[in-house]
């Protein structure tokens, strides 16, 4: 088990370059199933589910092969199972996507349950409502999920909440059935319209990706073409908080500005400044930061993922500062980790308040999950002394390379395995 450790009390100063999105790549792949043929996907990010997907899909007859360490080269034609059982994939959460593509191309799909960090109930309930009405007929036994259908006929779908996840693998499952779907209540964030353009770039006809009303049109076939998954919105927002938390100075590079618009905002309001070019936005700590109040909402609201992120930057900020998270019934349970380094949170089921400390005081702390992994990384860095975080595998899941880009910012951080 691999652990990190990191000298706080540094200041972070300098470039850093996005790499691609995490929600955007593990949506791609699994989608690669629908095409007959070869896709390039380009702007990989080099992280652990990414490694498992692609293991996932070899195992069902694919044939794929890196290019370069983030391009992948897809030949999905050969592919002759429609299972994916074996136990990392219910380790992680996206692997449901491979249902939607299985179904979507060959009418039948049998994966085990999806698993993924834990904050709180995380069913698929809309995921199978919409399956069933393009005419799919499911059961779950054992743990896997087990699809099949005669026809895949398009049809209205109405999403009882907005799921990113449902929006994406209803997406998948009906690019290639009779007719017309349209999916209500849909799911906005960016990698919704990564993943709808990477499948009309494959011949699909989708529209609306973006707003709340997805309007797919079946087609018979999708053809083999390039991929540029789209930089990744909430690393970006992940080391924008690390400048501001570690009063620093950082330039992230390689990201899409008007995606990062909720956070911006935000952190204008407290006091960071902020300069933004093209592909870029450079935030710098210029004065003592002020409290502020959050809800986390879909997009374009503020995003979920940044939550925890955020939390500890508000740690910095003068005043009372609080939190709700309406995303998720259980996504403060990282807060027991800060509090060991002196933190003064309340929770108050889904809302938190945080009381500006002078200090945090270096820990051994323990991930709990992607984002609070990340969180308590910001916390090491801003923290007197030393602090240490188990359960690193949580952060490589969804963070590249992570420890060699704090170091070239200035971070004094190094991982035990
Ligand atoms: C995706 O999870 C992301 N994961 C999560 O990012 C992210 O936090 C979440 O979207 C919200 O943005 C991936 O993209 C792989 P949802 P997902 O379906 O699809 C409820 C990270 O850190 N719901 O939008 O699972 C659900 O319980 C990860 O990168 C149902 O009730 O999220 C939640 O309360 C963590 N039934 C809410 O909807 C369903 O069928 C939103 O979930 C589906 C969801």
């Amino acid at each position: 088990m691999s652990k990190l450790c990191i000298q706080g009390d540094t200041r972070l100063v300098g470039d850093v370059k996005i790499s691609g999105a995490k929600n955007a790549a593990v949506a791609i792949l699994p989608a690669t199933i629908l095409v007959e043929g070869i896709t390039i996907i380009e702007n990989l990010p080099n992280i652990n589910d990414v490694a498992i997907l692609n293991e996932a899909i070899i195992s069902m007859g694919a044939v794929t092969k890196f290019l370069d360490l983030h391009t992948l080269e897809i030949d999905a034609t050969t592919i002759y199972k429609y299972s994916a059982t074996e136990p990392c994939i219910s380790k992680m959460r996206a692997s449901y996507y491979l249902l939607g593509a299985l179904l979507g191309r060959f009418k039948k799909a049998e994966v085990a349950m999806p698993g993924g960090c834990d904050f709180g109930g995380r069913p698929i309930d809309q995921h199978i409502k919409g399956f069933r009405a393009l005419g799919a007929n499911i059961e779950i036994e054992d743990n896997i999920i087990k699809i099949n259908a005669d026809r895949l006929i398009g049809t209205r779908i109405y999403l009882d909440m907005v799921s990113v996840g449902a929006t994406i693998n209803i997406m998948l499952a009906a690019v290639l059935a009779e007719g017309t779907t349209t999916i209500e209540n849909a799911a906005k964030e960016p990698h919704i319209v990564d993943v709808a353009n990477f499948l009309n770039k494959m011949g699909a006809k989708i529209i609306g990706a973006g707003t709340d009303v997805i309007r797919i049109k079946g087609v018979s076939k999708l053809h083999g073409g390039h991929y540029n998954i789209v930089p990744d919105q909430i690393e970006a927002g992940t080391f924008m908080l690390i400048a501001a938390a570690t009063k620093g100075d950082i330039c992230v590079r390689n990201i899409i500005p008007e995606h990062m618009d909720s956070l911006t905002s935000k952190l204008r309001e407290i006091g960071v400044t902020l300069i933004e070019g093209d592909d870029y936005i450079r935030v710098i700590w210029k004065q003592k930061l002020t409290a502020t109040q959050i809800i986390t909402l879909p997009y374009p609201g503020f995003p979920t993922d940044l939550q925890p992120q955020m939390l500890v930057s508000l740690l910095q900020a003068q005043g009372v500062s609080t939190i709700v998270e309406s995303i998720f019934d259980n996504r403060f349970q990282y807060v027991d980790e800060l509090r060991k380094m002196g933190a003064n949170i309340t929770i108050d089921g889904t809302k938190a308040s945080i009381e500006g400390v002078d200090t945090l005081y270096g820990a051994n702390l323990v991930a709990t999950d992607l984002r609070a992994g990340a969180a308590m990384i910001i916390a090491g860095l801003v923290a007197k002394g030393t602090t240490t975080i188990d359960n690193v595998r949580y952060i490589d899941r969804g963070y590249e390379d992570i420890e060699k880009k704090l170091t070239a910012l200035g971070a004094q951080i190094f991982r035990i395995d």
